[in-house]
């Protein structure tokens, strides 16, 4: 299908549009043995970029706490922040699946207040889907969300808003209970589940336990799909390395290198030239 958008100059440019990825899609992926992609956005331009290039979901992670407001951690981010972040977001998407996090004390007070707090992610920021942390600990709030026919992502493993329980960001290694957990969400009616920090053939243990789909995130290759923080994979953050980030560019120094010459040419009078100058 062929859709029509204003360019940045006002002209209008005819792009290719694939179809859009519905709930359905993701959760039939698994038979079908399609792997699933993820990336975390929290603007406009990333997002644009991101559904341009054909990711499948795109989530406002309360990783922002860290990329976006650099934070050590996620526990201070609101539920106001990433409905603003998912509105941002939300404007860039055509096609992707927008995720939209549950930020730690958004959920985890009352059934009640987790389907308050999810209807306002779907309402006001345009999210398709809410995700939220915990295995059995979070049933409630999820049997809460789906009844109001809000689909839930569920999240286990290394739960990052969990970070003063566990002590620090570490692998988790628990089987029994993380074969609790997963069973527990799929059960109270979450669509997917990410899995975060698990060795990897417990993760592919955990992947053939369930019929939804796994999105694993330093979790092997044994899951239905990754998920990556953008700003990671681009080199756009490295405040921290965790071992299961690729980097598949180096966003970072092209931006440093660009900067740099700017900053050269402006102070040695080349910049701007002619080309970038008006005639009276
Ligand atoms: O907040 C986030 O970005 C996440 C992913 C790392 C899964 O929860």
């Amino acid at each position: 299908m062929a859709t029509t958008s204003p360019s940045s100059n006002g002209v209008a440019a005819t792009t290719p549009q694939r179809r859009a990825m519905t709930v359905p899609d993701f959760i039939s992926a698994k038979a079908r043995s399609i792997r699933l992609t993820m990336l975390t956005a929290y603007d406009y331009t990333m997002a644009r970029l991101l559904d341009n290039a054909g990711v499948d979901a795109i989530l406002v992670g309360d990783s922002l706490g860290m990329v976006m407001q650099g934070e050590p951690h996620s526990l201070k981010v609101t539920l106001e922040e990433v409905i603003y972040h998912t509105k941002l977001v939300a404007r860039g998407v055509r096609s992707s699946l927008i995720v939209a996090d549950l930020p730690f004390m958004s959920y985890q007070l009352s059934p009640q207040q987790a389907l308050e707090s999810s209807g306002r992610l779907i309402k006001e920021g345009g999210a398709h889907a809410v995700k939220l942390e915990g295995g059995v600990r979070s049933v409630p709030a999820v049997e809460a969300i789906v009844t109001a026919d809000i689909p839930v992502m569920g999240h286990i493993g290394l739960t990052p808003q969990s970070l003063h329980r566990l002590g620090g960001f570490r692998v988790q290694r628990d089987a029994a209970k993380l074969l609790d957990d997963a069973v527990a969400i799929e059960r109270a009616g979450a669509f997917a589940l990410v899995v975060e920090c698990v060795p990897a053939d417990l993760a592919e243990q955990i992947r053939t336990s369930v019929k939804i789909p796994t999105i694993g995130i330093g979790a092997g290759a044994g899951c239905d799909g990754q998920v990556l923080v953008t700003h990671d994979m681009l080199g756009l953050f490295t405040d921290l390395r965790p071992r299961f980030v690729k980097q598949f560019a180096n966003v970072g120094s092209s931006i440093t290198t660009a900067v740099e010459e700017y900053c050269r040419e402006v102070r040695a009078g080349q910049f701007p030239g002619a080309e970038h100058s008006f005639r009276s």
